[in-house]
């Protein structure tokens, strides 16, 4: 019975990881995943007589009112830095696993596979959490974003990894216990050492990389105490960590080891306000709304301004507004646009805008030729040609959205500083781009306003 109700809490995980595949269906798959995460704890707790009811029902109360509090109070634009600090959460719990079986069943007695898988598990863990941690510093504003190097950084690191595959393999041929403490201490440094060098804005696909490693930790710590509901889910998160790490990386069209050791992000990233005496056309909120109202088509595109701003409501109010006129309108949505992976399909979602209407790069492409105005909301690098027609940009081949191809362009950002790249932005000085300086949401709101006198 208890095999079955394990079997069935993996087959919750498999459905909740489809069905967050789409934004329909996420919402529920989360759900569903949850629910079987219950039933794995409970079914371990419990049916295996670890622990007595009193005290599930306890640690459920307990761990409620903390996720509850924590996902109620965070911001969108911080929930990079939560799933951070959940990963590193989950490290340590597989590593605590690893190192309870250690510390009860010592090294010497126990085959050397399951050796092997509890030093795995406790080295992937210790890693996972103090890498994430260090990663929700430098996304909080805690430690400095930029790459924190030092000479002969590289040097120190290779000695770490080279101390830890040694001190591992003679812990587990040993069964030294004191072995496998040492391994888990250079692991708790090493996840330190590996993210410091990396730049904050970067972060993002670190922590879906530390995502799949939280994964791997617990999987190795199923295998150490024969669990396949901890197998089964462990494998999974760190199949679906690595994909999104990939594909994160492939939409910037950057390589993991560019993210890992490049330190990208560290230059440019200039002030508010820089560069702002190249000519541009400048426009009023009067402008916009007169351009927006004589389209017949417009495609709005979301940047990770937009979300800065909260300008969702905003955005939906003013798209009813235009659609009520007769404009047809949709929503680009690159795969990196913002900071994390679905971003702005969170945020849309959020202010309820239709999925019909979202349209992710290769369904808008072709559509820009087509369109009468492209509204950019605090997008900037997805919206770069430079990526497309200067082999000398460092986003040079990145995809993006071609929005210069359509008739018209109004960019609402506040400033011409650039994103997250640090670069220029040739489109803000095409002659067919209107540049409306402010904040996305007061702008949005006020072009709003000038839409109902006119
Ligand atoms: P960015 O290129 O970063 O540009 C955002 C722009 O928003 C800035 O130029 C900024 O200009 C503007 N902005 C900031 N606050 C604003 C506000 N309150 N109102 C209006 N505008 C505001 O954004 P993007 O186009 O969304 O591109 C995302 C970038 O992040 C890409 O380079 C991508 O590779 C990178 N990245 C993405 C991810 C994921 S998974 N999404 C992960 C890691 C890295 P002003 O200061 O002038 O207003």
């Amino acid at each position: 019975m208890i095999e079955i109700l394990y079997l069935l809490a993996a087959v919750t995980f498999i459905v909740g990881l489809r069905q967050l595949g789409g934004p329909r269906t996420a919402r529920n798959g989360n759900r569903v995943a949850a629910l079987g995460m219950l039933l794995a704890l409970v079914i371990t707790l419990v049916a295996e007589d670890i622990i007595n009811w009193g005290t599930v029902v306890a640690g459920l109360a307990v761990g409620g009112v903390i996720g509850a509090w924590f996902a109620l109070r965070v911001q969108m634009t911080s929930m990079p830095q939560m799933v951070a600090a959940f990963n590193g959460f989950g490290g340590a719990a597989s590593a605590l696993v690893a190192a309870v079986a250690v510390v009860e069943f010592g090294l010497a007695d126990i085959a050397p596979e399951t050796s092997i898988t509890l030093l795995l598990s406790t080295v992937i863990g210790a890693v996972t959490f103090t890498g994430s941690f260090i990663a929700f510093g430098k996304l909080q504003g805690i430690l400095p974003g930029r790459p924190l190097v030092f000479p002969g950084q590289r040097l120190v690191n290779g000695a770490l990894a080279i101390g830890l595959v040694g001190v591992a393999i003679w812990a587990a041929i040993s069964g030294e216990v004191a072995g496998y403490w040492v391994v888990a201490g250079i692991g708790l440094v090493v996840g330190v050492m590996a993210v410091i060098p990396i730049g904050g804005a970067d972060m993002p696909v670190v922590i879906s990389l530390l995502n799949s490693f939280s994964g791997l930790a617990a999987a190795a710590a199923g295998f150490a105490i024969e669990s396949n509901a901890l197998i089964i889910g462990g494998a999974l998160v760190g199949a679906a960590g690595l994909i999104l790490t990939v594909q994160m990386t492939e939409a910037m069209n950057r390589s993991l080891a560019n993210v890992l050791f490049a330190g990208f992000g560290t230059e440019g990233g200039g002030a508010v306000g820089e560069m702002i005496d190249k000519p541009v056309n400048r426009a009023t909120a009067d402008d916009v709304a007169i351009a927006l109202a004589y389209a017949e088509s417009v495609m709005i595109v979301p940047g990770y301004g937009l979300a800065v701003a909260q300008a969702q409501h905003a955005v939906r109010k003013l798209a009813d507004a235009l659609e009520e006129s007769g404009v047809e309108v949709h929503y680009a949505i690159h795969p990196v646009a913002g900071r994390m992976p679905g971003h702005m399909n969170v945020l849309l979602a959020e202010a309820d805008v239709p999925y019909e209407q979202l349209l992710d790069l290769e369904q808008a492409d072709p559509q820009f030729p087509e369109t009468d105005v492209v509204l950019i909301l605090g997008a900037n690098d997805v919206v770069n040609p430079s990526a497309r027609d200067d082999s000398s940009s460092p986003i040079y081949g990145m995809p993006i959205l071609n929005v210069d191809h359509a008739a018209r362009v109004i960019v609402v950002k506040r400033s011409l500083s650039p994103g997250f790249a640090g670069i220029d932005n040739p489109l803000f000085y095409d002659d067919k781009t209107l540049m409306y300086f402010t904040d996305a949401k007061a702008g949005i709101e006020e072009a709003h306003s000038a839409l109902k006198t006119l």
